[in-house]
């Protein structure tokens, strides 16, 4: 069968055995995917031990390893799922946004093996695939609902139209809410990604031992704002070391945590609201964050909104998610050709 009778195959049968690809960011990761809601085989490689000594990910070492891994990655997903290149139906990829020597890896690989394949092949955008990840936790979940995006590169609130049509709500005007967490993390002495330590160090301290303000955030704007959150933390730490207060960093970390989670879900559930969604959906790294997924489960029983979040193993970077958005990605437009870049800036919308 041609590219193009295997293309059209997907379309009449709206049926897929996908191969997936991400490497945008530090995980090298494969998947094959099923009909994008079932998933075969999963296999995620982290370099977090290889960027924990600098306190953050060094590009050029991301992309080094992407290239040593990214074979064995393929070769274990394949192999977990029992699956040949000639029973695949396409292979898709994350295209954009991340860093391009990362990109360029994963995107390369992809278009290889889709050329000696002879199969469909598609560039995804990363928060696409983010949000994707509800659908393999959801299979009954269907569009249009809002979504809050919250990663380490966006913080975004997005109306999801339909599975591969999006319209941007807001979005960060500086850093992204998974950066905040990763720099206020660093300034209390934590290891790198600061998230997750952040959250393991806030079960233990008292959110609401100090207020932070953001007038920015307070205002009715869709759009976020975290630097000014983050130098008023850093702020407040050094003012209480000088005058000798005895601060825990536990308190910090909760009270921190605390004034993100609240930004981010009231916004979100406003963005809801507003839209007339029923549904609120929340991806991206932050949503592996409980006080976050809490908070957001509240506010939505509270005005009657359903409210979803993908299973931990899928909220971080991994390729199930590119499998999942990839398929939909098919039956929205035709296939990329070999001729697609990676594009470190992508726009959603
Ligand atoms: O989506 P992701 O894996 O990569 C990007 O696309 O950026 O997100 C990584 C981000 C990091 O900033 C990390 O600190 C944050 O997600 N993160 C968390 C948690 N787990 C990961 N932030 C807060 N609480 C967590 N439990
Ligand atoms: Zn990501």
């Amino acid at each position: 069968m041609s590219t193009e009778s295997k293309y059209r195959h997907i379309l009449e049968s709206r049926h897929a055995l996908l191969l997936s690809i991400e490497s945008s960011c530090d995980e090298t990761a494969a998947a094959v995917v099923a009909d994008g809601r079932t998933v075969i085989s999963d296999v995620v490689h982290t370099q977090i031990p290889l960027h924990q000594a600098f306190g953050g990910v060094v590009p050029e070492i991301a992309s080094r390893n992407h290239v040593e891994m990214i074979t064995p990655v393929v070769d274990l997903a394949l192999q977990k799922a029992g699956v040949r290149l000639e029973d695949l139906d396409g292979i898709v990829v994350t295209h954009g946004p991340g860093l391009v020597g990362s990109l360029l890896v994963g995107l390369t690989y992809a278009k290889t093996l889709a050329f000696a394949a002879d199969l469909p092949f598609a560039g995804v955008h990363h928060i696409a695939s983010h949000i994707a990840a509800n659908y393999i936790t959801f299979p009954d979940l269907e569009p249009p609902f809002t979504c809050l995006v919250a990663s380490g590169g966006h913080s975004d609130l997005i109306r999801v139209d339909d599975y591969y049509r999006f319209t941007l709500i807001g979005s960060t005007r500086d850093d992204a809410a998974g950066e905040a967490f990763d720099k206020i993390a660093r300034v209390l002495g934590l290891p790198y990604p600061g998230g997750p330590a952040l959250e393991k160090l806030a079960e233990s301290g008292d959110p609401k031992s100090i207020r932070f303000h953001s007038a920015f955030n307070e205002g009715t704007s869709f759009d976020f704002s975290f630097s000014g959150l983050k130098t008023a933390a850093i702020h407040e730490l050094q003012v209480r070391q000088q005058n000798g207060t005895e601060t825990s960093a536990a308190d910090i970390a909760a009270s921190f945590q605390h004034t993100v989670v609240e930004i981010l879900s009231e916004k979100a559930i406003r963005a809801a609201l507003a839209s007339g969604d029923h549904t609120l959906a929340l991806a991206g790294g932050v949503s592996a964050n409980s006080a976050l997924r809490n908070a957001l489960l509240k506010k939505c029983s509270r005005n009657g909104i359903r409210f979803c979040c993908p299973d931990l193993r899928y909220c971080t970077d991994n390729a199930a998610m590119v499998g999942s958005a990839g398929f939909f990605r098919f039956l929205a437009a035709p296939p990329d050709d070999l001729s697609l870049n990676a594009i470190p800036g992508l726009p959603l919308a």
